[in-house]
């Protein structure tokens, strides 16, 4: 099947290189001059696993334009759709999209939506300036750091739109569909309308993100009573209606998908007239942990403190920082005078001016710190030498905002451990 895919973000660019892999035609149009030019060079923009590795490998054309849009069989949409000030989804980027395929594709010709896009979207392009191509919602699910194996094994596939559009839809993820060894292990398709696929990739997220919400509380809960939150959040795994995925407590969730979707689909709600509570309560909560953290070093340190930040990316494995809590953290305390100096395996620098610093190592970032401040899960501060980082640190505060560090070893060190919900231990 030949494909265009329209723009090389995360989705894009993943989507453009597996269905590649898996024998279709593929062309990527990426209009951002500097990512196209890395592109061309077989250099991976997302710093993502194996990316770079079937860059080289493949046969993906990418282009500024595509002048012969009329021969695509199918094209997918993968553009941004990024957060409005009120919450909504700006869809500058898609509608424009739409025109150039409007313009350029043949009549019924499938277009797949995978930009996450709100719920009515996909009917106002179908009756709209796509009225003569076939509209498909096309939500992806992909994580960060996992996004090429997440596109090539995806746990489930879902689409929704006109019904003469399901066949080329079936025939583009057939080859990735297959999973095991027997014929019937196949990664589940659901075909629905295009509302419902829309509606299924926020409440995903949403889901997700009040699941984490949730647990965020517990673990603080867990504090108030004098419970031990690890203890209580490993009993709850163990049950398999609620399973051992997204339970580690933090000072909150953020990224580039988790707020803008959430805030997103409370405004679709608000739109509709419904009052969707849970929702609305999660993303406070998610706002009340993080400043939780920041009003816990603020006094527990002075005004002109120094602070040694563990971690600036959202989450570990990536190098993306768009509402990172991490960040959003340094810019609290930054406000408040205190300095901050950061560390992140990932990242070199950051023209943030919150950030006074960032070392090329955690005993860099720390030296002459008052408090030590863990701000993203990254294995490696897990693993820290806490003796040698007590060392070089000036005062003995330990803030363990995604609760990897084990207090003991912290205390044992000479620190005072404080953890998330206020663990404390001295
Ligand atoms: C999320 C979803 O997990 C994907 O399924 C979805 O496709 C994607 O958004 C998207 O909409 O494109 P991602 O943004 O890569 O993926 O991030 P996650 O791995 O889900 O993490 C989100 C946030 O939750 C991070 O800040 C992370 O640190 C936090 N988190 C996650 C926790 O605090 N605790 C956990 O146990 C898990």
């Amino acid at each position: 099947m030949r494909l265009t895919v329209i723009g090389a973000g995360y989705v894009g660019l993943t989507s453009a290189l597996a269905f590649a892999a898996v024998g279709h035609d593929v062309v990527c149009i990426e209009r951002d001059p500097i990512r196209l030019a890395r592109l061309r060079r077989r250099e991976d923009p997302l710093a993502e696993q194996d990316v770079g590795d079937l860059l080289r490998g493949t046969s993906v054309r990418f282009v500024e334009t595509h002048p012969d849009l009329d021969r695509a069989d199918m094209v997918l949409v993968a553009v941004g759709t990024p957060m409005l000030k009120d919450g909504q989804a700006d869809l500058t980027q898609v509608d424009e999209a739409a025109r150039h395929i409007a313009y350029g594709a043949r009549r019924g010709t499938v277009v797949a939506i995978r930009s996450t896009v709100p719920v009515g979207t996909c009917d106002r392009l179908q009756t709209g300036p796509l009225r003569h191509q076939l509209v498909v919602a096309n939500p992806e699910f992909l994580r960060e750091g996992r996004a090429l194996a997440d596109t090539f094994a995806p746990t489930r596939i879902v689409a929704g739109g006109p019904p003469e559009a399901r066949a080329i839809i079936e025939a583009l993820y057939a080859p990735l569909r297959k999973r095991g060894r027997r014929a019937s292990d196949f990664v589940p398709l659901i075909w629905t309308t295009s509302r419902s696929a829309e509606l299924a990739k926020y409440a995903a997220n949403g889901f997700l993100a009040t699941k984490l919400s949730f647990v965020n509380e517990i673990a603080n809960l867990a504090d108030v009573v004098g419970a031990d939150a690890e203890a209580v959040l490993q009993a709850m795994a163990l049950d398999p209606r609620i399973g051992p995925g997204y339970l580690r407590p933090g000072l909150g969730w953020g990224g580039s998908c988790f707020p803008k979707d959430t805030r997103a689909l409370a405004a679709l709600a608000a739109r509709g007239g419904y009052d969707f509570i849970v929702l609305r309560a999660a993303i406070e909560q998610n706002n009340r942990q993080l400043a939780q953290f920041a009003r816990l070093i603020e006094h527990e340190t002075p005004a002109d403190a120094t602070i040694g930040l563990l971690g600036l990316a959202f989450k570990a494995g990536t190098a993306d920082m768009r509402e990172s809590p991490a960040l959003a953290l340094a810019r609290r305390l930054a406000r408040t005078g205190r300095r901050v100096n950061a560390h992140d395996p990932a990242i070199q620098s950051t023209p943030d001016p919150a950030i006074a610093r960032v070392d090329p190592d955690a005993l860099t970032a720390c030296t002459e710190a008052d408090a030590v401040v863990v701000a993203t899960e990254w294995p490696e501060f897990a693993a820290l030498d806490l003796c040698a980082l007590r060392h070089v640190t000036r005062g003995d505060l330990l803030v363990d905002g995604r609760a990897i560090i084990d207090p003991a070893r912290a205390v044992a060190a000479g620190f005072r451990y404080r953890g998330v919900g206020g663990l404390s231990a001295d």
